[in-house]
């Protein structure tokens, strides 16, 4: 009790504090707590269901449980990434007529969940009835963040659009990534030019090998599902998955290229497993993605990421980064950690079978690289 099974900048801390002061307790009974609460907060997943919909069978499972047990007049909020209509399979669920749903999306990101949570951009809140909506709000009263006060379908497309426009930005700039290639330009400086326009923003320009994770993935896809059965097709999203996916393989082409044609019977280095810097969640990992791949071309891969002691299926996970790139014919860097920059590389090309290094976060200098002897190949630059 009081340990944080996940990577999660100052979770520890908070689940310190809390239980300390006796404002956080657990319990594993659904029905616990429930009857004195003001407010309960459902936050379970909503995993990927078939083609792609969102599966909400937990949440409707919790709902039921939770029902017969609550207080008159308490509010449920649901904070689940959950399709346009859920707040209201949730009210049938309850089957309280006393009781009311209120939507509250919540848009924390892995990594720096605690701050995002205590320096929100925006909080917002969909609900038929504007007491509960109020009494919510005021929960959030001294975080000073903009409060928008909406309906619930509003509220909860809030959350699947900007999900899904971020991974667009992603794709797009990733497509760019591509374009620079071919035409010898930069895409770090075209990612800056552009971002100094307040219109684009320069947040979430940087090309990498693929958007995943346990987020946008599934959201997309869930989005692209909600349209079709809404009668929209949705052309832009599938465009957007398809660049995304291609993204991948752009990066097992490169690996390939570098490592002279052939990784058949080779020993391929993977730095970074997890789908970004920062977390150990490796659901849904571009990382995993591109192993995959090149396992299916005959390579071993080995890996390496700070995080990741497992065994991984199909992957032999090493535990520093120089013993990763014992013999490889090419590294493949996947995850942005900070350690990468900073290692020895006159080691590291010591220990290759061939100098090759696809670095699919741009983290190194690619003149400095290529002065030390490496085949180099970043994202979008030449
Ligand atoms: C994402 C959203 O950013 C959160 O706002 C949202 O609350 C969360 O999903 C959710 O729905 O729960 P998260 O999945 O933690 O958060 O990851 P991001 O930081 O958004 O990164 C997603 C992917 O994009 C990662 O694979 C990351 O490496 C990639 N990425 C991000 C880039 O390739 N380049 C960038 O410039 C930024």
């Amino acid at each position: 009790m009081g340990s944080v099974p996940i990577v999660e900048d100052g979770l520890a801390e908070l689940l310190k504090q809390g239980l300390g002061s006796g404002a956080l307790a657990f319990s594993t009974d659904n029905a616990w707590g429930v009857d004195s609460a003001d407010f309960i907060f459902l936050c379970v997943p909503t995993p990927q269901g078939p083609n792609g919909r969102s599966n909400i069978s937990i949440i409707e499972r919790v709902a039921t449980e939770i029902g017969p047990h609550l207080a008159p007049d308490a509010i449920v909020v649901n904070k689940s990434t959950v399709p346009v209509g859920s707040t209201h399979i949730v009210e049938r669920a309850l089957g309280r007529e006393d009781v009311q749903v209120v939507s509250n999306p919540e848009f924390l990101r892995e990594g720096s969940a605690v701050q995002d949570f205590l320096h929100p951009d925006r909080i917002v809140i969909g609900a038929d009835d504007e007491a509960s909506a109020i009494r919510l709000s005021a929960l959030y009263l001294r975080l000073g963040a903009p409060v928008l006060v909406t309906d619930p379908a509003t509220a909860e497309t809030i959350k699947y659009a900007s999900n899904a426009f971020l991974a667009t930005k992603l794709s797009f700039i990733n497509a760019v990534a591509a374009l620079c290639e071919v035409v010898g330009a930069d895409v770090r400086q075209v990612a800056l030019g552009m971002g100094y326009d307040p219109r684009v923003g320069s947040s979430f320009l940087k090309p990498g090998p693929g958007w995943g994770g346990s987020c946008f993935p599934k959201d997309v896809a869930a989005l692209i599902g909600i349209a079709e059965d809404a009668g929209y097709d949705f052309a832009l999203l599938k465009g957007v998955v398809t660049v995304n996916a291609g993204q991948y393989e752009r990066v097992v082409a490169k690996t390939l290229r570098l490592a002279g044609g052939e990784v058949r019977g080779k020993r391929v280095a993977l730095w970074g497993v997890t789908f970004k810097a920062r977390t150990d969640d490796i659901r849904d990992s571009p990382a995993l993605e591109i192993a995959r791949r090149l396992r299916e071309l005959g390579a071993v891969v080995v890996a390496y990421d700070p995080t990741v002691h497992g065994p991984l299926d199909g992957l032999e996970v090493v535990g520093d980064p120089y013993a990763a790139c014992v013999d490889v014919v090419a590294l493949v860097i996947a995850t942005e950690w900070d350690e990468f920059r900073w290692l020895d590389f006159e080691k590291v090309g010591g220990l290759m079978e061939r100098r090759a290094v696809v670095d699919a976060r741009n983290l190194l200098d690619p003149a400095a690289m290529r002065r030390a002897g490496f085949t180099y190949e970043g994202i979008g630059i030449v």
